[in-house]
């Protein structure tokens, strides 16, 4: 399973990227509003420098118009911005046609704003490379996020689907490795969900012992 982070935080995508184990990078409009980053110039910018940090990773870019030939015409200006661009594209009737027509001219998309499996099937048909269930918000609303990454796993396998399950809206270490049990294919996720996977009471207990240890010996 691939980890993605899901900020547009230049220094959690640095700490996350130095820990070796990161992936690619996914933002949404609202990352990077929360990032201050202010005119289409700066927020190209950034999706440059976040390419540049995490130099062997695939990094989501949204687009924010919402009619076909604005989707298509921003997303061919994101993907120029890096080889490692996948355009994010949301999950709607004009979104499924630009995804098929990115898809027929070789910019890969990740399918963004999923919250059913008919939704999943509709990305891979289009030929997504990547399709985004948003579990928490799934979670908060009364059903069971998991659920929809196992039933999307089924039905990827079963048909042959190309597409990658990309859990995303992940709010803790457990939803992590759930998905993992699940079938996603990738986990985009806060910081804090993947160095809470480091924690466990016994290593520290452990450490702690070992540790002490080692100075009747040193
Ligand atoms: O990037 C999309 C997704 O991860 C959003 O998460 O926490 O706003 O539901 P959240």
């Amino acid at each position: 399973m691939k980890f993605f982070i899901d900020t547009a935080n230049l220094a959690q995508i640095r700490e996350a990227n130095d820990l070796g184990v990161l992936d690619g990078v996914t933002t949404n409009p609202s990352l990077m509003a929360k990032e201050g980053v202010k005119g289409q110039e700066a927020v190209y910018n950034h999706y440059k420098t976040i390419c540049e940090i995490v130099t062997n990773g695939d990094i989501s870019a949204e687009v924010v118009s919402t009619d076909f030939d604005g989707i298509i015409a921003e997303g061919k200006k994101l993907a120029a911005i890096h080889p490692n661009i996948i355009v994010k594209v949301p999950m709607i009737k004009d979104g499924v046609k630009a995804m098929k027509w990115f898809t027929d001219n070789g910019i890969k998309t990740n399918c963004t704003l999923v919250f059913s499996a008919g939704q999943a099937i509709l990305a891979a048909k289009a030929g997504a490379k990547y399709v985004s269930p948003f579990i928490g918000r799934i979670d908060d609303s009364g059903w069971d996020g998991v659920q929809l990454i196992e039933q999307i796993a089924r039905i990827y396998t079963i048909q042959g689907f190309e597409t990658e399950i990309l859990a995303a809206s992940i709010r803790s270490s457990i939803h992590i490795i759930k998905c993992a049990e699940a079938g996603a294919d990738v986990c985009t996720c806060p910081l804090d969900s993947i160095l809470g996977l480091l924690k466990h009471p016994l290593t520290d207990i452990g450490l702690a012992k070992f540790l002490e240890d080692a100075k009747k010996f040193s």
